[in-house]
């Protein structure tokens, strides 16, 4: 039988849907070791009380997972001092933005958030059905927060601040953040986006938690994949009060948060102490490939996360292919720059290396 081509039916928007374009692995390259520093994730080992946590747990994957997550919450609420009923957890944060977004709006429905930014927020506004509203960077890199408060409908449902912003690693100050939440009317959920919150130097950082206490419409997202060096085991936590904890906990993936997961993150929060010392250890590499890259007369911006970005242009595809060539995969924005993730020393050598001969 002859099927025709636009079988079987599908939501007519989705074939539209961009794909997620995931950093990619690096191409071998003969004789020299290479380096993936295209998806800003931890290049340290895992910590042994992680894996002792892990390999306990290996034992129970014949069962399901707790899917309530009760002690990582108790974990996650005990850390940061916040109720129990504020915490929902998702498969990252990147299935939170989904959750946030499939909450709030839908057909007819404006999520707004800056551009360039996290490239999650224009997939699943879609998938909502929703209009993602774009407000351009600032020529700094960060978030033009009065032009987003001038872009506000009747129609908006929900606001994303990526700060420190991917892929241009700035931020919007604290004082900024709280005076744009304070001029948002309280019906639009306003989404604190801080999955590289802990690279920022601890008196630049928002008061997220009191700002989510004093403005039930404040959610303050937060991973396990950056700065606590879990990125494959997919676990991201929303803080905001019961009535969106209650919304993303329906909307959350049963059983999403493996039993694997809890345990190792849940230690992680333990081991803090350590894993901020691995944080230090990345802004100090972040300061000085910054610092040699101005030297030798490149302009990045100031960047608060693990990684650096290029505005680079037309040079884009120029520069990528020579990293390339020289085992780093990173990840390009074609036409607009490069994010480079800050890794070991070798792998920023590397970077530097190669940058200075294409200034
Ligand atoms: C700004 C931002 N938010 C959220 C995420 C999602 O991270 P995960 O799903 O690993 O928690 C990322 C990942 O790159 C990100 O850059």
């Amino acid at each position: 039988m002859r099927v025709a081509e636009n079988f079987p039916r599908l939501r007519p928007d989705i074939e539209s849907i961009p794909d997620y374009k995931a950093g990619a692995r690096p191409k071998p390259v003969a004789g020299i070791t290479t380096f993936k520093v295209s998806s800003n994730e931890s290049h340290h080992d895992p910590l042994p009380s992680v894996i002792d946590a892990i390999t306990n747990a290996l034992r129970d994957i014949n069962r399901y997972p707790d899917p309530s997550s009760a002690e990582l919450v108790s974990a996650i609420s005990e850390h940061f001092s916040v109720p129990r009923e504020n915490i929902s957890l998702g498969t990252g944060s990147v299935a939170l933005c989904g959750q946030i977004i499939q909450s709030t709006a839908g057909p007819g429905d404006e999520v707004m958030y800056a551009w360039r930014s996290f490239e999650a927020y224009p997939i699943w506004t879609q998938i909502a059905g929703a209009t993602s509203v774009q407000v351009p960077l600032l020529p700094d890199e960060s978030h033009d927060l009065e032009a987003m408060k001038a872009a506000i409908t009747d129609r908006t449902r929900v606001i994303f601040i990526c700060s420190p912003n991917n892929p241009t690693g700035q931020i919007s100050s604290a004082q900024e953040i709280e005076n744009f939440i304070q001029s948002v009317s309280p019906e639009i959920t306003v989404v604190l986006d801080e999955a590289y919150v802990e690279y920022l130097p601890g008196d630049m950082r928002p008061d997220s938690m009191r700002l989510y206490r004093e403005h039930p419409n404040v959610v303050v997202l937060r991973t396990f994949s950056k700065a606590y060096g879990l990125a494959g085991l997919r676990v991201g936590y929303a803080i905001a009060q019961e009535r969106i904890t209650a919304a993303l906990r329906k909307t959350a993936l049963p059983f999403g948060v493996s039993n694997l997961a809890q345990v190792a993150t849940a230690a992680a929060l333990k081991a803090e102490t350590e894993l901020m010392e691995r944080v230090e250890f990345v802004q100090r590499e972040r300061t000085r490939v910054l610092d040699v890259l101005r030297a030798q007369g490149w302009k990045p911006e100031e960047s608060y996360a693990n990684f650096i970005w290029l505005r680079l242009n037309e040079q884009t595809e120029k520069v990528y292919q020579a990293l390339e060539e020289a085992g780093l995969s990173v990840r390009p924005f074609p036409n607009e720059g490069l994010r480079i993730t800050i890794a070991e020393p070798e792998a920023n050598d590397r970077v530097i290396d190669v940058l200075s001969g294409l200034v």
